[in-house]
């Protein structure tokens, strides 16, 4: 069924007051739903059960540790250069985290998609870029390999046995993907020559497709080829890039950028050149009734935009249209080359729209945001929630959760509302959300993103807030609306990838950049996850615990 408010308000009446629904079918980056057949609902007792459930928050801390607030425990599966097969090994930075179980229908075995987003080439390589004026210069061809290997993904085959997830070693089908592994374009016009690229990086977010597949977004693209710029005369040139791997590989910077679609069962990939090329956070998918496809994507940087992809063809990541959002009239605007005579008369079709997306948004009127970072569809209400993560040249520290009511409740709308939800704040208790993750009793769950160079800074807007946090903001009971930190990260991390295992007793999370700040590999500023050689190491860690189980478990009532 199509889910509308409409559809929600008939549905109440039919299930009686105090059920909560969550959509026949909804499923997204870090959102805890997956494929079901029937509806979910909580009972009146279940309800009156989370009402009263105790929840202790956390108090800020600068600690070295990951510290959980009470009822809730973690163990480690996996962290950077753990061995997966006989021949790779776990990435870098792990972020977007995603676990699809077997057909079997055991929740407690299945294949966990880890991104990697970028190297610290300090630990990978070796390489201490902070000696020279001119670093790139001094590195080699094997340091860049090096960094190259360790982004990407992670297919690893990950099983539950008494209370502890561990990898499969060596299973069939794990695999790596790098910035070296070719992966097709998913269009018919080949982008500067080729229909199939080298590799992907920079993979912040993700989400998953109804088709159980990967969907990995390709962020900050431009540190590691730079970028292809315009000036007023339309006359292109190359901004170099922040890592300097051109030096060695000349890839275009247009074929980077995209959303990409990773197949857990075979491992091969291809990128939606009609999702846009951005800065990609995540990509959060929505399957109507007649299994058209609607896809929210934000470009997290400073003054960017908020997108959305209405398919015109049953399943497709192909045909349709890419909207750019207009929030303050409440319009989707269409990046259409056809129709639109400002974008025909500055390029040349529409896959020249596409890759340069920021500017055609910019033509069109499009609401400049305060970096859009994750997106979530309230189970609840089908309401979407998008992470504005901050603008300090617009003086907003803290960032916000900005709240799209389509119109009428239906994701095809080309009219909607946008108003905050939440801001960050000290009276709030956060600043800068990033991750959202919306749980099966509809508890929204947050994780923030303070940058290293600027957390617990005693001359800074970001003291009172301390290391980077994981929230719950609960739906139910006396808590209801507040924020509340439940873990609390290790020093210079960010907690990123939430993602609920099928059960929603356990909490995938990435724990990224532990250690980041580190200037001397023998005196680094994090030590977690307190190895013998005192290495940090981003990990993904399972949340598990007394207080998750009650605070997201369902009755299953099939209607
Ligand atoms: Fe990679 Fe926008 O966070
Ligand atoms: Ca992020
Ligand atoms: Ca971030």
């Amino acid at each position: 069924m199509e889910y509308s408010r409409r559809k929600f308000i008939s549905f109440i009446g039919k299930a009686g007051l105090g059920s909560v629904i969550t959509p026949q079918f909804l499923i997204s980056c870090g959102n805890t739903t997956t494929p079901t057949t029937g509806f979910n609902t909580i009972s009146t007792e279940r309800l009156n059960e989370l009402k009263k459930l105790p929840l202790e928050g956390l108090f800020p801390s600068d600690k070295d540790d990951l510290l959980l607030a009470n009822g809730l425990d973690y163990h480690t599966i996996i962290k950077w250069g753990d061995r997966i097969s006989d021949k790779d090994t776990f990435g870098f930075n792990n972020d977007f985290t995603c676990f699809i179980p077997f057909d079997d229908g055991n929740p407690n075995d299945g294949l966990l998609w880890v991104n990697h987003e970028y190297v610290n080439p300090l630990f990978v390589s070796d390489f201490d870029y902070r000696k020279y004026e001119n670093p790139f210069q001094y590195r080699t061809i094997e340091q860049v390999n090096k960094e190259m290997y360790n982004v990407g993904g992670s297919i690893v085959r990950i099983k539950e046995e008494k209370g502890r997830w561990k990898i499969i070693e060596n299973d069939p089908l794990n695999r790596r993907i790098t910035a070296k592994t070719p992966i097709q374009l998913n269009w018919d016009i080949p982008i500067k020559g080729k229909t199939t690229v080298i590799g992907t990086h920079s993979n912040c977010s993700g989400g998953i497709t109804p088709w159980k597949t990967f969907l990995t977004c390709e962020e900050n693209y431009d540190s590691f080829f730079g970028e292809t710029e315009y000036d007023k005369d339309n006359v292109a040139s190359h901004r170099p890039s922040s890592q300097g791997w051109e030096k060695f590989y000349k890839y275009p910077p247009e074929h980077y950028g995209w959303v990409v679609e990773v197949n857990p069962k075979d491992g091969t990939a291809q990128k939606h050149i009609a999702l846009g090329r951005f800065a990609h956070e995540c990509c959060t998918l929505y399957e109507l009734d007649d299994k058209r496809i609607v896809a929210y994507t934000g470009d997290d940087k400073n003054n960017e935009h908020l997108y959305k992809f209405i398919s015109s063809k049953p399943q497709s990541l192909k045909e349709g249209m890419l909207y750019v959002a207009d929030t303050i009239n409440g319009k989707w605007l269409a990046l259409d080359w056809e129709n639109q005579s400002v974008l025909k008369n500055k390029f040349k079709d529409q896959t020249e729209v596409l890759i340069r997306a920021r500017e055609a948004a910019k033509l069109l009127g499009a609401t400049a945001l305060n970096r859009p970072e994750d997106i979530e569809i309230d189970p609840v209400t089908g309401n979407i929630f998008v992470s504005l993560t901050n603008n300090k040249s617009k003086n907003d520290f803290h960032g916000s959760i900005l709240k799209i009511v389509e119109t009428n409740g239906e994701f095809d709308a080309l009219t909607f509302k946008a108003t905050t939800y939440k801001a960050g704040n000290e009276e709030n208790g956060f600043s800068c959300p990033d991750n959202l993750a919306f749980d099966l009793s509809g508890n929204l769950w947050m994780t923030s993103d303070i940058s290293g160079s600027a957390m617990n800074k005693p001359d800074g807007s970001y003291m009172p807030f301390k290391n980077n946090s994981l929230f719950v903001i609960p739906r139910y009971g006396k808590d209801t609306g507040k924020v509340i930190r439940v873990a609390s990260a290790p020093r210079d991390a960010e907690f990123t990838g939430p993602w609920f295992s099928p059960n929603g007793k356990t909490l995938f999370l990435s724990v990224q950049h532990p250690g980041e700040q580190t200037r001397d590999k023998s005196n680094p500023t994090s030590k977690w996850p307190f190895d013998e050689d005192g290495i940090p190491k981003p990990a993904v860690v399972a949340i598990t615990g007394d207080l998750i189980e009650k605070m997201n478990t369902l009755n299953q009532i099939e209607v």
